[in-house]
């Protein structure tokens, strides 16, 4: 068997995404496995699915911190300690800084609820409801230093529905982020991605 990834969490709730992750991992989809899982929230769900799991699962509150940059040194130190090599933010509701990219360039992921660069930042179900999109979608990406900005691995596109809300909407965005999420960490476990700039492609 090859190398295994360590992969590192960062949770902010409920933890679907986590669950998509660890499932993939215990059925060998992904050759990694989940490390440790980090919630800024005390009560995050999420933490309870990684201990449900036993992997160890941490909260470090960033009220404790003076600042974003002193709340990402202690977010590097504990990634650090248990060998992290990818960063996967699963609705990590934080904006991160170039302390924690310096820590792991272009090894951090993150999971967008929109077809990026369309609908960036918080509400992003709202925002395309709200505009009349037509189609929604979710995306994930490798993370720099803006806001949803960085290179795109994998997007899924679902249809907006005449009568969808936040929730519905939501929901089917969700069904996609749970199999595209899982798929953009297996590529990278394989070595399969190839960053060129904005461009991310698949080696054959
Ligand atoms: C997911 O829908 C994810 O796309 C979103 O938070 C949710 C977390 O759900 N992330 C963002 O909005 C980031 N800007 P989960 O805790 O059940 O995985």
């Amino acid at each position: 068997m090859g190398k295994e990834l360590k992969i590192g969490v960062l949770i902010s709730g409920s933890g679907s995404n986590l669950q998509s992750i660890l499932d993939a991992c215990a059925c060998g989809k992904i050759a990694g496995r989940v490390v440790c899982v980090i919630s800024n929230k005390a009560d995050a769900f999420g933490l309870e699915r990684a201990k449900k799991a036993g992997i160890p699962a941490l909260h470090l509150d960033h009220r404790a911190y003076s600042g974003r940059e002193a709340y990402d040194e202690a977010l590097v130190a504990s990634l650090r300690e248990f060998g992290v090599e990818l960063v996967v933010l699963a609705g990590f509701m934080r904006i991160i800084t170039q302390v924690l990219l310096d820590a792991f360039p272009m090894r951090v992921m993150n999971i967008h609820p929109a077809l990026l660069p369309a609908f960036p930042g918080l509400h992003a179900q709202r925002q395309a409801l709200d505009y009349g999109a037509k189609v929604a979608g979710c995306t994930v990406h490798f993370v720099d230093c803006g806001c949803d900005t960085g290179p795109i691995i994998i997007q899924a596109a679902v249809s907006v529905i005449e009568g969808d809300t936040e929730d519905t909407l939501s929901a089917r965005i969700q069904k996609e982020e749970h199999r595209i999420y899982p798929e953009a960490i297996r590529l990278f476990s394989e070595g399969a991605l190839k960053v060129d700039g904005r461009v991310v492609t698949v080696r054959a």
